[in-house]
């Protein structure tokens, strides 16, 4: 069996579903409710929010559809964006609120955050309503193409014209892929019981291209970093980090290489 050969298909109904069980297990990571400060801070300044924030303005109205933990969401609103997450699980959306609440304290600025339940097959908004929308770790988990496609003709439905859909994926052509899934890397533990497409970046931005999106950049993340990903060994660690310090990551790289995938495109005006 290879890595996208599930023993059985879920239809998009069962990814919701099978989410929700995850999300909602006494240790699920998306229940934390003590997500630290420095760590939305550096998401604020991280490849996951630039994208969102070079194309919207302080103010603005931006989706984050599929939130789990919410902390792109909470790095959004930190960035003076106004911010709803939505989620299919009522109890990750009321962790994310206490979240916002003791971080808005914390900051001495409250967010610009409100969680929303719902479906992300058929958003609970009118089409045009946010500036951009976004998700990371969502859409892999459709494993048909025309059900992956299909959420992110929703996402793009509910973007203004001339805004943003910015999509992260884990990267599925990672040439260590194979040995995280053997040796049981935890962060692929949830893809154990939720399955996932494993994109390569030119896919991904051809499934943009099919929702309707122009303009379609694609790109990778952190390339130098997953090298002490897993096993997360010192060595390993210090060598990612001596390479990020000496070595350019040139785009070929970061495609390759990178961890998660992003692609950006443009709604149409
Ligand atoms: C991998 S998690 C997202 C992780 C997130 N980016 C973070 O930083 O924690 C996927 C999320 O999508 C949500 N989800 C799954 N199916 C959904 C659906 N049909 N509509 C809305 N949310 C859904 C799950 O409940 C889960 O919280």
């Amino acid at each position: 069996m290879t890595d996208n050969e599930p023993t059985a298909k879920p239809s998009a109904g069962d990814v919701a579903r099978r989410w929700q069980e995850l999300a909602e297990s006494d240790n699920s990571v998306y229940r934390r409710n003590d997500v630290p400060p420095a760590r939305v801070e550096s998401m604020a300044r991280s490849g996951y929010v630039e994208p969102v924030v070079a194309a919207t303005r302080e103010g603005d109205r931006v989706l984050e559809a599929g939130c789990g933990s919410g902390t792109i969401s909470l790095a959004l609103a930190r960035r003076a964006r106004a911010v709803v997450s939505v989620d299919i699980s009522p109890a990750v959306l009321r962790n994310l609120a206490r979240n916002r609440d003791r971080l808005g304290e914390h900051f001495r600025q409250p967010l610009s955050l409100m969680p929303v339940r719902g479906d992300i097959e058929r958003l609970p908004f009118a089409d045009g309503s946010f500036a951009a929308v976004t998700n990371e770790g969502v859409v892999e988990h459709w494993l048909e193409r025309d059900a992956r496609v299909a959420v992110l003709r929703e996402m793009a439905r509910v973007v203004r014209p001339g805004g943003v859909v910015a999509v992260y994926v884990p990267n599925g052509r990672h040439p260590l892929v194979r040995w995280w899934y053997w040796t049981k890397y935890p962060g692929f533990v949830t893809s154990a019981s939720v399955p996932w497409h494993r994109y390569g970046w030119r896919e991904l931005a051809d499934d943009l291209r099919a929702a309707g999106l122009t303009e379609v950049t694609a790109d990778g993340l952190s390339p130098y970093s997953t090298l002490a990903v897993w096993p997360n060994w010192w060595i390993l660690r210090a060598l990612a980090a001596g390479l990020r310090r000496l070595l350019p990551e040139p785009q070929w790289l970061r495609r390759r290489w990178g961890f998660n995938l992003v692609a950006v495109g443009h709604k149409p005006n």
